[in-house]
């Protein structure tokens, strides 16, 4: 099937980076409050869109050679109509680009969701057959006293636990975990990741770290490096590392010796991956973000109210994505950290 034509060829960047990865935050509210995270202060204001709103963003991105979209928050469960939205977007199929005509290439796009976990044993299955293809689920402990005191949400484990088990009954698995690891926090449960890991056939990716906290609150001891936790795990049983899917794939991958048990190292302080970056994010009220660190975003949904054509909405985007950043610069001398946090952005 023909496409409405949006310009010429991929998105790239001005480093000629190909962008294909898309974080689409659906809201900015979350029902948790992890100390690495949110400040812990209720009341904040929060900003969605109409689903109209975001489809038709999503599907002038893929036209423009977007394969692969990333539900995110806030926590995207709590959005209304998700599921609804689900099965929308798995009707999207890629671009093929040429000769600025754009082609659907007749392959569905990658459609994954990352979540908190908290409200995901009753919406595993509809999210399957609306067509979500790959579930994340956001952990830092796998024992219940150091979960609610870092998510600062009584009885919390028992329910993610509940919902990463229904995912993984429902066909979504291997389910990916996200483990955060905060030096003083969660470092004790490394162990103890490594045996979930190899007992429910999940994918436990540690995470280094991030300054992009509400309070301010980010170390560079908090950090556990990427060395320092292959040391850990090594110790309890050696690694073995396995070979990556893609150059922009963030973690790099290791099982065991035995070859039970998948780990992931997302190491962006220790080992920044942005040379490889193929990533652009809209955040829950319509902006562009060109990356995690951007110091401002791009009103996309401004642009679309005011009336812009699918084809102006097209160029805009192609714009700003020309103009991303090379590199974050964490840990720096004068970093500076953005001024919207992880959760409005969409990790
Ligand atoms: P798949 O490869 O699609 O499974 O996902 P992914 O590896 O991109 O994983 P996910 O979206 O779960 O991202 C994992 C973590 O990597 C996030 O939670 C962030 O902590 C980190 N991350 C993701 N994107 C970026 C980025 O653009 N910059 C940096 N510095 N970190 C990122
Ligand atoms: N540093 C690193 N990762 C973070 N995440 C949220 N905040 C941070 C941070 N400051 C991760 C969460 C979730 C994903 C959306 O981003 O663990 O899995």
């Amino acid at each position: 099937m023909r496409m409405e034509q949006t310009g010429h060829g991929r998105l790239r960047d001005r480093f000629g980076r190909a962008i294909t990865d898309l974080r689409l935050s659906v809201t900015d509210r979350c029902n948790y409050k992890c100390v690495y995270c949110r400040t812990g202060n209720e009341g904040a204001q929060y900003t969605e869109l109409a689903t109209g709103d975001y489809l038709r963003m999503v599907r002038i991105m893929v036209s423009l050679g977007i394969e692969k979209v990333r539900l995110t928050g806030g926590e995207p469960l709590l959005r209304s109509g998700l599921v609804e939205m689900v099965h929308e977007l798995s009707t999207l199929r890629t671009a093929f680009l040429s000769d600025g005509t754009a082609t659907d290439s007749g392959l569905p796009i990658d459609l994954a969701l990352t979540t908190n976990g908290h409200l995901l044993e009753p919406l595993a299955a509809p999210l399957m057959e609306a067509g979500l293809k790959r579930i994340t689920v956001s952990m830092d402990a796998v024992e219940p006293e150091t979960f609610a005191a870092i998510t600062r949400v009584p009885r919390s484990f028992e329910r993610v636990l509940a919902g990463v088990r229904k995912a993984t009954a429902v066909g979504f698995g291997p389910v990916k975990i996200n483990c955060v690891l905060l030096r003083g926090f969660n470092d004790h449960q490394i162990e103890a990741f490594a045996e979930f890991s190899r007992r429910e056939g999940v994918i436990v990716r540690f995470i280094e770290f991030m300054p992009l906290e509400e309070d301010r609150s980010w170390r560079s001891e908090t950090v556990i490096r990427m060395d320092e936790l292959v040391a850990r795990l090594n110790h309890f049983r050696p690694l073995v590392e396995l070979p990556q899917h893609s150059a922009s794939e963030t973690a790099r991958r290791f099982t065991f010796d035995d070859g039970v048990g998948e780990i992931g190292i997302i190491a962006p302080v220790s080992r920044p991956f942005c040379g490889h970056c193929s990533r652009i994010r809209i955040t829950s009220d319509g902006k562009l973000r060109t990356c995690l660190f951007s110091q401002s975003d791009h009103d996309l949904y401004g642009r679309m109210f005011r009336g812009g054509t699918d084809q102006e909405l097209a160029a805009y985007i192609r714009s700003v994505v020309f103009q991303k950043e090379e590199r974050h610069h964490i840990g720096e001398p004068g970093f500076e950290k953005p001024l919207r946090n992880m959760v409005h952005i969409g990790g």
